[in-house]
């Protein structure tokens, strides 16, 4: 008989990857995508660990599937994703009423432990078998129709910052192979898939050696432009030390390549950099953004900013607000440390709150007052935009431009999955809004 399965995903893009294939291969036994969580056979928290009360926040949300199950059949409760990494065996201690603990390397491992699931039977699997999950994965189709997917290409991280708990629980780096790469980038692509984001903790220091061959993000990125039904590429999350020239040199030479770079600083100050042993200066992210800019004035940046490092003082702080000031970055994020369990910055004297809140304030105040004007600079213009979706209820669609801006317009279901041009009538922070044209006139 067919059952139901749900997955709420918390976190970061790799989450909402891996979240899909666990959707592809558990269908091989039954089970059926359901948008509908309150009508489950199965119900899946897929969670994040990066920032504060995460572990918390986890059991709040089995409270509230506990509540919504209280007159009916319990579904089979299953935690996945980091914080399930992070916390294993005690999760199941702590709340009787999860079933299943499976962290991000044991997905292989899904349908069996779904197979033999009894009420009575807790199951716990935390291993760290990256290569056995991609040999599985390899295997079952990526049904991902998106127009705008994901591919994770590389996992897991080997820098340990000394904030960030992702080294323990994606655990050390792995690069897929290339060719399995390419073969599930071509199914995305007859999907009709016309955007893939290659997806890494540490994207570019994707690295597989075959024979006499090396293959680099930048392969990937070479390969991926031949296919002619696919129109953009981006990948995500890069580090600045992996930033090498080959990587650079494909925004000379790629047409598919979108030009917005989202590359983590965290901070303007080499003095923090270090003691977060982020492994690279200012200076050295300076020269990366004047070499691209040197390729191509119209690429833009994006970053990560940590806020109130233990030991940050007002002077670190000025400095990465002079960096945003230089550099105008758009789209980025900024949080406040948040000490992480088993991290080496955990046990760090933290900086008052209200310091940090102030702090928080102020940085988002420059960010977002250069989205604000990055956006104001595109009305009266006219962008192409890759069409996504229709928006429900509206006669309107939904796109991104190269910059991943978000725009509205009006328009046909025939448009999606097309790049069309856009002229810019209006906008806000978030998003454009606009007519489109029906010329082929050249736009940006
Ligand atoms: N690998 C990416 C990199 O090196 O920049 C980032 C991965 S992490 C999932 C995304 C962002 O979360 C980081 O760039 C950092 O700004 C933020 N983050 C990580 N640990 C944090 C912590 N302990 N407190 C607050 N923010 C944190
Ligand atoms: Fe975390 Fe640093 Fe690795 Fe990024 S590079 S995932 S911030 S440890
Ligand atoms: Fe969160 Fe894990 Fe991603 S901690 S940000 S879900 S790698």
């Amino acid at each position: 008989m067919e059952k139901k399965i749900f997955i709420k995903t918390f976190g970061c893009q790799m989450n909402e990857y891996d979240s899909n294939r666990i959707y592809d291969s558990v269908k091989k036994i039954g089970f059926i995508k359901t948008q509908d969580q309150k009508n489950t056979d199965c119900y899946i928290l897929n969670t994040c660990h990066i920032r504060d009360k995460a572990k918390e926040k986890v059991y709040h949300e089995v409270g509230r599937v506990k509540k919504l199950y209280k007159n009916k059949n319990k579904p089979i409760v299953v935690v996945a994703g980091c914080v399930a990494q992070a916390e294993n065996q005690e999760m199941l201690k702590r709340e009787p009423y999860i079933d299943i603990v499976i962290g991000p390397q044991s997905y292989h491992k899904i349908n069996n432990i779904l197979k033999s699931h009894t009420t009575k039977q807790k199951k716990e699997e935390t291993d760290f078998e990256t290569i056995s999950k991609f040999q599985y994965f390899d295997q079952i189709k990526n049904t991902s129709n998106k127009i705008s997917s994901f591919l994770t290409i590389q996992e897991g991280c080997d820098k340990f910052c000394h904030f960030c708990v992702v080294p323990y629980t994606r655990g050390p780096e792995y690069s897929r192979p290339f060719n399995k790469i390419i073969n599930e980038a071509e199914e995305l692509v007859k999907n009709g898939v016309k955007e893939i984001t290659l997806l890494g903790q540490n994207v570019n220091a994707y690295s597989y050696v075959e024979g006499f061959n090396k293959y680099k993000i930048s392969n990937l990125i070479n390969e991926l432009e031949k296919f002619s039904e696919l129109k953009r590429i981006r990948y995500t999350t890069s580090h600045p030390k992996d930033m090498t020239n080959d990587l650079i040199e494909c925004y000379a030479t790629s047409k598919k390549l979108m030009p917005f770079v989202h590359l983590p600083i965290q901070s303007g100050s080499n003095k923090i950099l270090k003691q977060m042993n982020r492994k690279h200066t200012v200076e050295e992210y300076l020269d990366i953004y004047d070499n691209l800019k040197k390729i191509n004035p119209l690429i833009h940046f994006s970053s990560d900013f940590l806020i109130s490092y233990p030991g940050e003082t007002d002077f670190d702080f000025n400095q990465t607000i002079e960096l945003i000031k230089k550099i105008k970055f758009i789209n980025s994020f900024s949080f406040i440390f948040s000490p992480r369990p088993g991290t080496k910055a955990a046990e760090l004297k933290t900086i008052d709150e209200k310091i940090s809140k102030e702090r928080l304030i102020k940085i988002q105040k420059y960010l977002f007052s250069f989205q604000l004007e990055m956006n104001k600079s595109f009305v009266n213009k006219t962008i192409e935009v890759l069409v996504e979706n229709k928006i429900e209820g509206q006669d309107k669609l939904f796109g991104r431009n190269k910059y991943l801006n978000s725009v509205i317009f009006k328009g046909d279901t025939s448009k999606i999955g097309k790049i069309v041009n856009v002229k810019i009538e209006n906008s806000n922070q978030n998003t454009l809004f606009g007519k489109i044209e029906n010329n082929n006139m050249r736009a940006a």
